[in-house]
């Protein structure tokens, strides 16, 4: 399925909507517009990017470990579920790169998508990004097709784009063992930077191992291979982002 299939309303399952979920999807939409209209030299600096990070927010939660993330709340359920630097790094990792298609395994609400896709666009030469999704929750899909080159498949897993080729793949959709492992082989091998959330994530370890068991046996089998990076702002059991460069030097 190649097109956005909105079911019901296009913000089914926003738990907080309301006053704070209009202000904030509005508050979005504006750092997206500001992202594409930015020069390049504010788009390589970590500050920079660091405030369009604060512009999406962080859902609101009790996370411990975004204490360090003070100020950068969203007082909704939107947002970006990253450790804020961690993900500013992947991007500043990422900017040099000819990424012309992107696939987001597991785009939530969206706040990472319409971010992510505003950035590769202005920096990579982005001609399509693709978000996979098994529940369409999605926010303002309408609005940021109209200014970014999304492509929806919502909803459907790796299983039904098996084999496709993209420039990069983020993977964080399902974080059990068994689907990241699925999610590399359908479509993270293929691609020539595979991204991976979560893997520093134990709270899945109870899901046949989960992200981190995949990420240890990827870097076994892989690390003669490929560079592998690993970007880690929160300690040793939290979020984390993996990056391997399959068929380029780092
Ligand atoms: C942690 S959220 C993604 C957060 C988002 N990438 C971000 O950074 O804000 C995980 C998402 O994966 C979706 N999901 C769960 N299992 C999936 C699967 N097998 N394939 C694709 N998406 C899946 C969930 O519906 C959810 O929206």
């Amino acid at each position: 399925m190649d097109r956005a299939c909105w079911s019901g309303s296009p913000t089914a399952g926003v738990r907080c909507a309301g006053r704070n979920f209009e202000r904030e999807r509005i508050r979005i939409r504006q750092t997206v517009q500001i992202v594409l209209a930015a020069e390049e030299a504010e788009l390589a600096d970590r500050g920079f990017l660091l405030e369009a990070v604060r512009g999406i927010g962080i859902p609101f939660n009790i996370w411990a470990g975004y204490s360090a993330y003070h100020g950068f709340g969203n007082s909704s359920d939107l947002g970006m579920i990253q450790v804020p630097t961690e993900y500013v790094d992947m991007l500043l990792v990422l900017r040099r790169r000819r990424i012309r298609t992107f696939c987001e395994i597991g785009v939530d609400f969206g706040g990472f998508t319409a971010l992510t896709a505003a950035y590769l666009k202005r920096m990579c030469g982005l001609e399509e990004y693709h978000c996979v999704d098994v529940r369409p929750r999605f926010v303002d899909g309408e609005f940021y097709e109209r200014i970014l080159p999304l492509v929806f498949h919502v909803p459907a897993t790796s299983n039904d784009l098996c084999g496709r080729a993209f420039d990069a793949v983020f993977c964080d959709g399902d974080h059990s063992y068994w689907w990241t492992k699925r999610d590399f082989l359908n479509l993270g091998r293929y691609a020539r930077i595979f991204c991976l959330h979560d893997i520093k994530a134990h709270e899945y370890d109870n899901l046949e191992g989960g992200v981190t068991r995949f990420w240890a046996e990827f870097k076994e089998s892989f690390r003669d291979r490929c560079s592998i990076l690993e970007i880690s702002h929160s300690g040793p059991d939290w979020m984390g982002i993996g990056i391997a460069f399959l068929r380029e030097p780092l």
